[in-house]
């Protein structure tokens, strides 16, 4: 399975929950220790942790520290309050159905538990998030290496590595699997703008794992695709809807497009945890929008200019048609089909 670099986006140390501060890399390897529900809804809005199933596991841990505070403070309306602390924590970011995900889950396993029982009820439950997914990222490697030939290209978008996920990673899991089998000639990463996800994180974490990898330019991707270099595009999901779209960083779209037309396949990685059952496709999600500062911060100026707007959507759709296979811990989808989808998530 190989060395995953011992990277740990997301632990659970001392009675705190500890981030490395994803904001910071390459340059620097910062903690943040987070005492308070407040602080983890905060870290997840600015991107200390990003990631979808990251972001689900960091939820689940500050859902322990929100029922830590509400009952440590002894009002008698403490439930309805922790309701209210987990309305805010579930909309830190929209897009990533891992964060609703995780803190339903962790809500459902509160009920009928006697308020003694309740601290240790959910913090067993938010190491068994953590822990599936871990697991969930080893099989899918194992699962996803498999569809690729030796002697092949792959690029990967964002970063869908260990530091987006419990360990190990879903795409980048997938390329680690198949790096340690032998069958790569290269890795290839997207600079991922505007916040860099690629020449930052995943450049960094494979460097850590002693993979070498190349990053270019998002736009040179066909170019490469062209000159046959690249023969599987490898990426994450933030979510996938009903019907197969899948809903990744901005540009996945245009690499599906690319792909389609140069003949290169494209394999999506994610757990069932990011499949959405109740929204039908992928323009019923919500596309996150932030500041226009981290697209315009590249051009060294402190403002556009009068008449000059910039959008940062961050998020797109990949409609199902484009993907050649969604891996999943409990199988493989090719092709991907919403009755397809239906079964993984059940099955
Ligand atoms: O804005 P980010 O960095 O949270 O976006 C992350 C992605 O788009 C990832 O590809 C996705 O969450 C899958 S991570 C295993």
């Amino acid at each position: 399975m190989g060395n995953a670099g011992n990277i740990q986006p997301v632990q659970w140390r001392n009675d705190s929950l500890v981030l490395l501060d994803q904001r910071r890399l390459p340059a620097r390897e910062e903690v943040l220790v987070l005492e308070t529900v407040e602080e983890v809804t905060r870290a997840i809005t600015d991107l200390v942790v990003r990631g979808a199933p990251a972001i689900g596991i960091a939820a689940a841990y500050g859902v322990v520290l929100a029922a830590r505070s509400r009952l440590a403070e002894g009002d008698r309306q403490w439930r309805s309050l922790l309701c209210g602390d987990l309305e805010l924590l579930a909309a830190a970011r929209p897009t990533a159905v891992n964060l609703a995900w995780a803190v339903a889950r962790m809500r459902a396993c509160m009920v009928d538990v006697p308020e003694s029982e309740l601290l240790a009820r959910l913090l067993d439950e938010a190491c068994a998030i953590h822990a599936e997914d871990v697991a969930a990222n080893q099989r899918m490697g194992m699962l996803g290496a498999a569809l690729i030939d030796p002697g092949s290209g792959v690029l990967t978008h964002c970063n869908a590595g260990a530091l987006a996920t419990g360990g190990y990673g879903t795409a980048l899991g997938v390329i680690r699997s198949a790096w340690h089998a032998g069958k790569l000639t290269r890795v290839f990463a997207d600079e991922t703008r505007p916040w860099l996800q690629g020449s930052r994180l995943t450049a960094w974490e494979l460097a850590r794992s002693e993979i070498p990898v190349t990053v270019i330019a998002d736009s040179a991707a066909a170019t490469l695709m062209r000159e046959g270099r690249i023969q599987w595009v490898v990426v994450g999901a933030d979510r996938v809807a009903a019907n197969g779209d899948v809903i990744n960083k901005i540009g996945t779209y245009s690499l599906a497009v690319l792909a389609r037309a140069h003949g290169v396949r494209f394999m999506v990685v994610a757990p069932t945890s990011t499949i959405d059952l109740d929204t039908a496709s992928g323009e019923q999600v919500p596309i996150e929008v932030r500041e226009w500062t981290e697209i315009w911060a590249a051009t060294g100026s402190d403002k556009p200019p009068q008449g000059v707007d910039v959008l940062n959507r961050v998020f797109d759709v990949t409609p199902a048609e484009l993907i050649s296979a969604i891996v999943t811990e409990k199988g493989v989808l090719a092709p991907v089909s919403g009755p397809g989808i239906e079964s993984l998530q059940k099955g």
